[in-house]
């Protein structure tokens, strides 16, 4: 039996700076990406306690709309760390969300990488950085960004991760949709409409000049290199996301993206102040369901509460 009684692991919520989107690969259906993530301060909580049997509980923002069985990733985690050798048990799992649900700010993952800490800080397994990477890869592709944090360039499918050199702190305003977007749908979106204009898909690669903004802490800069090529395709399907997009600029926000695969859009602001603008006006639009504030970058999955040494 554990020593712990509970373990809590925070994780936070990603946006992504840049999202270059490569050919498809006909075997696995994921797309080769080039991209560069960046931790913000929106916190789930992830509670594992050592049960009989594996149960899961979720509270807190859109709880309503996550699954509580197998289907959540975090109770998937947990699974897969018990099913190790050195691993334990069934988990009973309670989940505090903030991060937005089905938002493309990988909610979901980052359950899953809490769980994954969680459930190794537990039963003691005291997983290897690489069996816990593949451990995260397996369970999706943000995952090992949420155990990782910070701001990161990912490659392959999102999880071939070297952490970025990124000086300053970065503020950050999210506009809300109540209409999930599916993230594979999404994808498929793209496919399509980058077939219709039969265009030829390069080997992604992040841009340079994002790199060197994010290096020199110039984040003027780094608003005008903000990319996102699943902006189109999240466009396509809630064309509303546009008047959103152009209520953040008019604020004067340094750059404005669609989050992931959306349809959650991004704005990045100068200050806590223009932040603060930024959010009063798309508040006041009625354009966003919700308005958040965040910074970036933060750390990634990381233990809050391990419990009391029985
Ligand atoms: O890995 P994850 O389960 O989070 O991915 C969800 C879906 O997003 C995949 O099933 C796939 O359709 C799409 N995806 C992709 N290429 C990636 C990452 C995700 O096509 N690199």
């Amino acid at each position: 039996m554990s020593r712990h009684p509970s373990v809590t692991v925070r994780a936070a919520a990603k946006v992504n700076l840049e999202l270059v989107v490569g050919p498809r690969d006909e075997t696995t259906g994921y797309h080769e990406l080039a991209t560069v993530f960046q931790a913000v301060s929106l916190y789930d909580d992830v509670t594992l306690v050592p049960a009989d049997s594996y149960s899961l509980t979720v509270t807190g923002r859109g709880a309503a709309d996550v699954p509580t069985d197998e289907r959540n990733l975090a109770w998937r985690a947990a699974a897969r760390v018990a099913q190790l050798d050195s691993g334990g048990g069934p988990v009973g799992i309670s989940i505090t969300k903030d991060i937005p649900v089905a938002g493309g700010m990988a909610g979901g993952s980052a359950d899953a990488a809490a769980a994954l800490v969680g459930a190794d800080a537990l039963w003691g397994t005291r997983l290897d950085r690489s069996t816990l990477h593949g451990l995260a890869a397996d369970l999706g592709a943000d995952v090992p960004f949420c155990v990782l944090g910070g701001t990161a360039v990912g490659t392959g499918r999102g999880d071939e991760l070297v952490p970025a050199m990124a000086r300053g702190v970065y503020h950050w305003v999210f506009a809300l949709s109540d209409q999930g977007l599916s993230t594979p749908a999404v994808f498929a979106e793209l496919d399509r409409l980058r077939a219709e204009r039969g265009e030829t898909v390069a080997a992604p690669q992040v841009s340079q000049d994002l790199m060197a903004a994010l290096l020199a802490g110039d984040a003027p800069a780094v608003g005008r290199a903000m990319r996102n090529d699943l902006q189109e395709a999240a466009l396509s399907l809630q064309p509303g996301l546009a008047e959103t997009l152009d209520i953040g600029r008019e604020c004067g926000a340094l750059g404005g993206i669609v989050s992931g695969s959306g349809p959650t859009v991004a704005f990045l602001a100068e200050s806590t102040e223009q932040a603060l603008d930024v959010a009063v006006a798309l508040t006041a639009s009625g354009v966003a369901s919700d308005v958040r504030r965040a910074t970036g970058p933060v750390a990634g999955a990381r233990i809050v509460h391990p419990g009391k040494e029985q």
